[in-house]
């Protein structure tokens, strides 16, 4: 049968999310940069995976996210879309690939969608971006928001600390929430805010909010996979949970194959042709 006439009625779809925020079903999201782990997280049930422009850390080693590009985001995403069936697929728009003009966001999310097979596209910021946000969802691409801590805005903050403590900066998260629900938005990522905050955007919104940093209340979580793989020792903040040792596996299964190498006992005559 041709691809286009296999109907995949088990693909979580921006309708599907709808319907978990109505149900109260949480929604599990997590980041991913390639197939192979694509391919474990949809086994698992992960409902959304996430090519976070935190590759710039996690795949890239760079100290802040700033210097990925779109191209790179392309070859990550690409590598998630081939190894998922089910989860919806939600690749972030990089720094530099939508600030300048809604034009340019417009173009940076249709080659992310053309290019990647991905099923949606995330972008940070609120009231400044509200035309891109337009202008992208009415060319047919489903729009993930980001507020609270904003990576990408790092040097404007001067670090990662938590974000919309209260007054004012509070007060103006809540609007651009809700202005980017009105924009078009199909769902809210918030970062590292009060998780008072986060309830209360929650409840405001009729699209889903998915937090990281932000409580109980959101109507999902994300985590970095690394992160919450503990692949990262230098980061263990407050936030999060790690659900594996594997920084400690991998180094004490690479340490047992260099002794095994170096002392001849790999490979034997059964692991030889
Ligand atoms: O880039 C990323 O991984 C993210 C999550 C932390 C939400 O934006």
């Amino acid at each position: 049968m041709p691809a286009y006439l296999i109907e995949n009625d088990k693909k979580i779809t921006t309708a599907t999310v709808r319907v978990m925020k109505a149900s109260g079903e949480k929604i599990a999201m997590l980041t991913a940069y390639d197939f192979t782990m694509a391919t474990l997280l949809d086994r698992a049930g992960v409902d959304i995976v996430l090519v976070g422009d935190s590759a710039a850390n996690t795949m890239a080693g760079y100290a802040t996210t700033l210097p990925i590009t779109l191209d790179e985001m392309v070859v990550y995403a690409r590598g998630v879309v081939r190894g998922v069936k089910r989860a919806m697929v939600v690749v972030d728009m990089p720094f530099g690939s939508y600030q300048a003009s809604p034009e340019e966001g417009v173009r940076s999310a249709v080659r992310l969608m053309k290019e990647t097979g991905c099923d949606a596209v995330k972008l940070e910021g609120g009231r400044e971006h509200l035309e891109t946000v337009r202008r992208i969802v009415a060319a047919g691409i489903p729009v993930v928001g980001h507020l609270g801590l904003m990576p990408q805005s790092v040097h404007a903050y001067g670090g990662y600390g938590l974000r919309a403590k209260g007054g004012a900066e509070a007060e103006r998260l809540l609007e651009d929430a809700r202005l980017l629900e009105d924009a078009g938005c199909f769902a809210l990522v918030l970062e590292k805010i009060p998780a008072t905050l986060a309830a209360e955007a929650t409840a405001a919104l009729s699209i889903p909010t998915i937090g990281i940093g932000a409580g109980a209340a959101t109507d999902g979580q994300v985590l970095v996979l690394q992160d919450m793989l503990g692949m990262n020792d230098a980061f263990r903040p407050k936030f999060l949970r790690t659900y594996a040792d594997l920084g400690a596996q991998v180094t004490d299964a690479a340490n047992r194959y260099v002794a095994d190498v170096k002392q001849r006992a790999f490979p034997t005559a059964a692991e030889s042709y």
